[in-house]
């Protein structure tokens, strides 16, 4: 075992950089188990509890992979719903996949942390409240097994804000229909970095800072963060976005996209800063998809509308009156051969055939080779499943 010689005395002086907390990222790497797509963490502190935490994500199933200093989990590989004592025993915050486990599989066995070196600590407030949203819990054999057929929304005031009770229930709610409401909820600091990492995966946690905590459940989770983009270029389109009812954050270099509903648009192309011409196939594309009925009128170029009939081979409702697309919403599309006519059409002519149902065909992408590198790969990376053949 090593030690320590500390040799004093000695005046501290200088600037020093502090690690990212481990009681934020432990939750937080329960928290994968949740989603079946793949999660991107950076800069995951090197320490031996995550290290622990992250074996028993791989022990139940998760892929864990590491390239520079981002680690990827992808919890769709998930076939276990079983925390063993060897590594329960060496940290008691096991207990976190106790909420994630039952919200993904409804099932859950996890070793009881039983004491450790500041107290006994039980978990009781953990189970009851479980035990209100519908779960059977038994102790067993120094497990707690517990197994629900539909998790249920309600109020539970906690008895005492318990770190990770809050924790573990706000995890268990983020599919339950209806809103739980957690009342008495711990506010540290870590709460509210689990609740806006659920909420960047696609969840709906209201409340974030405040002693009542209000997790609406979702049917799935989904969102998109796409980096190393400078979203001041992209203002009125991400504006826009916006307006028709897109939950879009930005930062310096990247946007994040959570599963949204939108509505219509009518908007008018035009020079910078307005609405480019470049994006106007692709917000054609999707609006087939929102609700209502939209117009997007084109003053750059004529007959920039040669991927329209594409998209209506694909069953969308496209009607061109002069200048101007009118299309209707909320269509089902269906896969059929379709043909690039243009660069930026054959990106819009993607977004369709990731809507519609069935395979899409899609030829001449040399028009899509001009202009977007890899975009194969990286809608892969995304959960898109799309092959390039010869
Ligand atoms: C977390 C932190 C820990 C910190 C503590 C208090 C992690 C991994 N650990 O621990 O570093 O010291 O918060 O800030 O985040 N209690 C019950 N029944 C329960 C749950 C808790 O009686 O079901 C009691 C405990 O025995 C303890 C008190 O509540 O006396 C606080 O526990 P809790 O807030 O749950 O702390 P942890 O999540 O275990």
């Amino acid at each position: 075992m090593d030690k320590l010689l500390v040799h004093g005395p000695c005046k501290l002086n200088g600037t020093v950089k502090i690690s990212r907390a481990k009681n934020a990222y432990l939750p937080i790497l329960a928290a994968v188990l949740l989603s079946d797509k793949k999660i991107h963490l950076k800069n995951i502190p090197d320490l031996q509890d995550i290290k622990t935490m992250i074996k028993l994500l791989e022990m139940l199933g998760v892929t864990v992979t590491r390239a520079g200093n981002i680690t990827t989990f992808d919890a769709s590989t998930l076939n276990s719903h079983e925390a063993t004592y060897d590594l329960v025993k060496t940290m008691r915050a096991s207990i976190f996949v106790l909420g994630p486990l039952l919200a993904r599989l409804g099932k859950a066995k996890v070793s009881l942390p039983g004491g450790c070196a500041i107290g006994t600590r039980p978990i009781d407030i953990h189970l009851t409240n479980l035990e209100k949203m519908g779960c059977e819990i038994h102790l067993t054999g120094g497990y707690v097994e517990a197994s629900v057929s539909k998790l249920k929304a309600t109020h539970l005031p906690l008895s005492f804000p318990s770190v990770g009770a809050t924790e573990n229930l706000m995890m268990a709610a983020v599919f339950v229909e209806g809103t739980t409401v957690i009342d008495n909820a711990a506010l540290e600091p870590e709460i509210d970095d689990l609740a806006n990492f659920i909420n960047a995966m696609g969840g709906k946690v209201t409340g974030i800072g405040t002693r009542k905590l209000e997790v609406t459940g979702v049917k799935e989770l989904s969102d998109v963060r796409i980096e190393d983009v400078n979203p001041s270029h992209l203002e009125f389109v991400i504006e826009l976005l916006k307006e028709m009812g897109g939950k879009i954050s930005v930062g310096d270099n990247f946007i994040h996209v959570e599963k949204s509903v939108l509505k219509s648009c009518h908007v008018d192309t035009a020079p910078f800063p307005g609405f480019p011409t470049d994006a106007q196939a692709q917000m054609i594309a999707l609006c087939t998809q929102v609700k209502g009925s939209s117009v997007i009128t084109e003053h750059i170029f004529e007959n920039r509308f040669m991927h329209v009939p594409e998209l209506v081979r694909l069953g969308a409702n496209i009607v061109l009156k002069g200048k101007s697309a009118i299309i209707e919403g909320e269509q089902k599309l269906n896969g059929a051969p379709i043909m690039c006519t243009d660069l930026r059409a054959s990106a819009a002519l993607i977004i369709a055939a990731l809507c519609a149902t069935g395979t899409t065909e899609i030829q001449r992408i040399y028009h899509l080779d001009r202009g977007y590198e890899k975009l194969v790969d990286k809608l892969a990376t995304l959960g898109a499943k799309v092959e390039r053949v010869k």
